[in-house]
């Protein structure tokens, strides 16, 4: 049978997948110690039984993914048959090359520290680069935002055809696909220091003068890479600028700096709890991605064809 475990990160999203899938969340209790180690109980029996563990690594990343490891230990100590570690925000995904010589490749370790704990699969959502799911020596399952975004364009831009712009140039592939499925025109956005010490150029790849750009990327952290490319194409004529990205990281004073930005709307997914900064923002708004998950995790669970999702 089928179990449903949330640890702390994103409970509102863990109770919106086990609603979808007519489940209730497997009672436990996770709570630290006094001095704030990490105690994980699971006060229903498990044995024998498809153990779905439901928790995003941000911020805190630290303390959730050592959530993550240790609902993962408790699972496999009290005989689940199988655990999947789903994982909506795949946190350390950024970290996964060295920048220079000495420095760790921390996904990798990431990766490494959730099959050595005892998950079996993974499920994650839109990771940063698709090749970390090699970093994984377990089934890795990585779903796409994109049919959620595709829907939500359509809805909005009333007939109107969008450009589908990257911010950057290392997000070509992930704005190109979006593109493809919306059979839109593409742009990028160049960001290029000419010589050291001088500021960044930003030339645009592209035709957007006068059109409605729709700018995707897979994480907003500070806002800046979106803030300066939607000032960018502004500068450059776009009639409005608009941005879906799957997880709003949304640190330090993005949320500020998003509403003091060129952006008309700022799109995201509830890959990450919202704050309640970010539920009372004025241009931002969360789409639910719970359906997606959920449907993808009931595949998983029937042996049943998860790419096919997004045919
Ligand atoms: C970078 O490679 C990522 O795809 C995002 O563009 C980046 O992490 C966004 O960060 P920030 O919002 O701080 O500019």
């Amino acid at each position: 049978m089928m179990k449903l475990l949330s640890g702390n990160s994103n409970r509102p999203l863990a109770e919106a997948i086990a609603g979808f899938l007519n489940l209730t969340l497997t009672k436990a209790t996770v709570r630290r110690f006094a001095d704030m180690e990490v105690f994980v109980e699971i006060l229903e029996n498990v044995r024998g039984e498809d153990v779905f563990i439901i928790q995003s690594t941000s911020f805190p990343a630290n303390d959730h993914l050592m959530e993550l490891l240790i609902c993962i230990d408790a699972l496999n100590r009290a005989s689940a048959r199988r655990i999947t570690a789903v994982i909506p925000y795949f946190g350390y995904a950024r970290q996964d090359r060295k920048p220079g010589p000495r420095t760790p490749i921390s996904a990798k370790l990431v990766a490494n520290l959730i099959t050595k704990a005892g998950a079996d699969r993974v499920l994650t959502l839109d990771l940063h680069a698709g090749q970390i799911q090699g970093f994984f020596d377990i089934p890795t399952d990585n779903l796409y935002s994109a049919p959620v975004f595709e829907r939500d364009i359509h809805e909005n831009l009333h007939g109107e055809s969008p450009v589908i712009v990257s911010p950057d140039v290392g997000g070509v592939v992930r704005a190109r696909q979006l593109a493809r499925r919306l059979n839109a025109d593409l742009a990028i956005v160049d960001k290029r220091r000419e010589r050291p010490g001088e500021s960044e150029v930003m030339n645009i790849i592209g035709t957007v003068e006068g059109r409605a750009c729709i700018l995707v990327d897979d994480i907003v952290d500070s806002g800046g890479t979106l803030c300066n490319a939607a000032q960018a194409l502004m500068e450059k004529g776009a009639k409005s600028v608009a941005a879906y990205v799957t997880h709003g990281v949304l640190s330090g004073g993005a949320v500020a700096r998003v509403a003091d930005s060129a952006l008309r709307e700022l799109v995201i997914t509830d890959s990450i709890d919202p704050t309640e900064d970010v539920e009372k923002a004025p241009n931002i708004r969360v789409l639910p991605i719970a359906p997606l998950i959920a449907e993808a995790m009931r595949r998983i669970a029937k042996e049943e064809s998860v790419s096919s999702l997004f045919d």
